[in-house]
């Protein structure tokens, strides 16, 4: 029973935007499970070109004292030749960074600034600029939820807009989904995926400007799976036989995994349902105050026009969840959330 995978293992650090400043590798905060990539890629993919840090003296070259060069032949009365001896001055070092969980190169001033733009992001968010709302209207930028509150008592509101937009707002969405992928360790969205979906931004008034805490991408789908219950799933765990033998015709065999880190599994027959959620994510000093929460309300209510969804119906459906993600998808979804193939 192959595990479903709905993201890719491989991740492009190029960025979408030429805004957009793609850290040099990363490791997920909270969907490492799944998604992370193996440390030699992580390795692999760090962008500061050697030739950058010079490496002065390899390890295994030998130092020249001069004393004695092999190539001196004709004079056998030259004075002692003194020649400089390198140190290896080096200091970039691969660093984790707790916070983001991003993997850089400490001492390469440009692994460094990438680092710093993307931990900012990953743990503040973004903000939400002057030239963003001057963009709005025509963008067709919509509020949907208006004085919307948190629990720590914090009021903010919702806009949509089509997720493939171009302009100053296309490009800080894109800026936003890098760090949202880096964070997953997820593939770019495709062009397709983007055309049908919709964004749904988390906007907190803030000096000098509105910043963005929480996004989702919300998009058209036509069907999803059913997640199996933890009886369903008990069952398939259950020996059959007195023997404690492996059940033969157990539900097991009609489920599939979807990740088993979070034991997840569900019955496959593909069922119609409207609304996919591909990606999910609130900066980390925002989390549990029902950011996530309010958005995928938002999202649901609005999606399709004139016919709200509701998620304990099985209207909407996720991509493979990460650990925090499944926590959502429960609380928010009470059981009914579905799941579906990016
Ligand atoms: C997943 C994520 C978007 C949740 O955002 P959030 O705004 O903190 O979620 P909410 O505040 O709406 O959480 C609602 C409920 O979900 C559950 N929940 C959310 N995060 C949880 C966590 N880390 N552990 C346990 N339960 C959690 C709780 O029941 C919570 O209610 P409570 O705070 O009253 O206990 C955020 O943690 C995140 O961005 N994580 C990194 C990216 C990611 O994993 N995205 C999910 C992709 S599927
Ligand atoms: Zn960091």
């Amino acid at each position: 029973m192959a595990p479903l995978r709905t993201y890719a293992s491989k991740r492009s650090f190029r960025p979408s935007s030429p805004d957009s400043a793609v850290p040099p590798s990363s490791s997920p905060v909270a969907g490492e499970k799944r998604k992370r990539a193996p440390l030699e890629e992580e390795i692999a993919n760090v962008l500061t070109p050697a030739a950058k840090h010079p490496k002065l003296a390899p390890a295994k070259s030998k130092p020249r004292t001069g004393t004695t060069p092999k190539t001196k032949s004709k004079s056998t009365t030259a004075k002692p030749k003194y020649t400089q001896l390198h140190f290896n001055i080096d200091q970039s070092v691969l660093r984790s960074c707790a916070q983001c969980g991003l993997s850089y190169n400490k001492g390469a001033p440009d692994d460094e600034a990438l680092h710093k733009a993307h931990c900012v992001r990953v743990q503040k968010g973004m903000e939400w600029g002057r030239e963003e709302e001057r963009e709005s209207f025509k963008a067709g930028v919509v509020e949907v939820a208006t004085d919307v509150p948190l629990k720590n008592g914090a009021r903010g509101r919702i806009v949509s807009f089509r997720a493939d937009l171009g302009g100053k707002i296309g490009s800080k969405i894109s800026t936003l989904l890098d760090t949202v992928n880096i964070t997953l360790s997820a593939p770019a969205l495709t062009t397709d995926i983007l055309r049908a979906s919709k964004v749904y931004l988390f906007l907190l008034p803030s000096t000098p400007r509105e910043k963005i805490v929480g996004c989702v991408i919300a998009q058209h789908i036509s069907t999803a799976m059913q997640i199996a219950t933890a009886d369903e799933c008990r069952a398939a765990c259950e020996p059959t036989s007195d023997d404690g033998s492996p059940p033969t015709s157990s539900p097991t065999a009609k489920l599939v995994a979807v990740d088993t880190s979070t034991g997840i599994f569900c019955h496959p027959k593909p069922l119609p349902t409207p609304l996919g959620i591909p990606r999910l994510f609130v900066p980390s000093t925002h989390r549990r105050q029902g950011v996530a929460s309010k958005l995928l309300s938002a999202a649901a209510a609005t999606f399709v026009y004139g016919c709200p969804l509701d998620p304990r119906k099985g209207q909407v459906a996720f991509t493979q969840p990460t650990g925090d993600g499944n926590a959502v998808m429960q609380s928010w979804g009470k059981g009914g959330v579905r799941i579906y193939e990016e």
